[in-house]
């Protein structure tokens, strides 16, 4: 198991100093105000068992993001796939961006930024080549926040959501 200083951070309010939100592993008992925010903020849903075949299997890198009063705010989850290489025929390892999502009210104050490296750094344990994702083309906000990772469009998956728009496929080497 990774050690919690890997995941863990505490966000503090500038102004008051106090805490206001902690990150910090997904349990069981999270997965129902995980699927709340999820079908709030995405379109994208997913059964329970879903989420927690996730969970067993790759339990580091599924972070959330709780209130002052415990309440899940966000959360990030990713797999591990095993997946021919772009640029050759080789199978690498590809830690796979499954979903992230902020509720709308605790935006724009890094709880994503956070979710991302801390996650990034936990799913390493599992020898990944590279990271991946795929964005709806019109999520500007979404693939601002990959760019300043330094995530970098590999091409376009043509109809890749159920209502057919277009997604970018964005990856970093590790
Ligand atoms: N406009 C422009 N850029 C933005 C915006 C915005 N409204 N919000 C975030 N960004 C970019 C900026 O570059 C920002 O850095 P800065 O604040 O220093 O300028 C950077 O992203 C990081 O912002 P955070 O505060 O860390 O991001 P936040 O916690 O607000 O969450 C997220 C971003 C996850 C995209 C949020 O808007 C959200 O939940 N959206 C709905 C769900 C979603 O689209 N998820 C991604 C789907 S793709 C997938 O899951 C693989
Ligand atoms: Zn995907």
């Amino acid at each position: 198991m990774t050690a919690n200083k890997e995941t863990e951070t505490k966000i503090f309010n500038p102004t008051t100093n106090e805490q206001e939100f902690l990150i910090r592993k997904c349990i069981l008992d999270d997965i129902d105000e995980v699927i709340e925010v999820n079908e709030r903020e995405l379109p994208e849903d997913y059964p329970f068992f879903f989420y927690k075949s996730i969970l067993d299997n790759f339990p580091e890198c599924f972070l959330v993001a709780q209130n002052k009063l415990g309440k899940i705010v966000a959360y990030i989850m990713w797999r591990v796939e095993k997946a021919p290489s772009i640029n050759s025929l080789k199978y690498i390892n590809k830690a796979h961006l499954v979903s992230i999502a902020v509720s709308e009210s605790y935006r724009r104050r890094g709880i994503a930024t956070i979710l991302l490296s801390n996650s990034m750094k936990a799913i390493k344990k599992y020898k990944i080549d590279e990271y991946v994702l795929e964005v709806r083309v019109s999520n500007y906000t979404a693939i601002r926040l990959y760019e300043k990772l330094d995530y970098k469009i590999e091409n376009i998956k043509k109809n890749y959501y159920r209502d057919g728009e277009n997604a970018y496929f964005m990856t970093l080497a590790v």
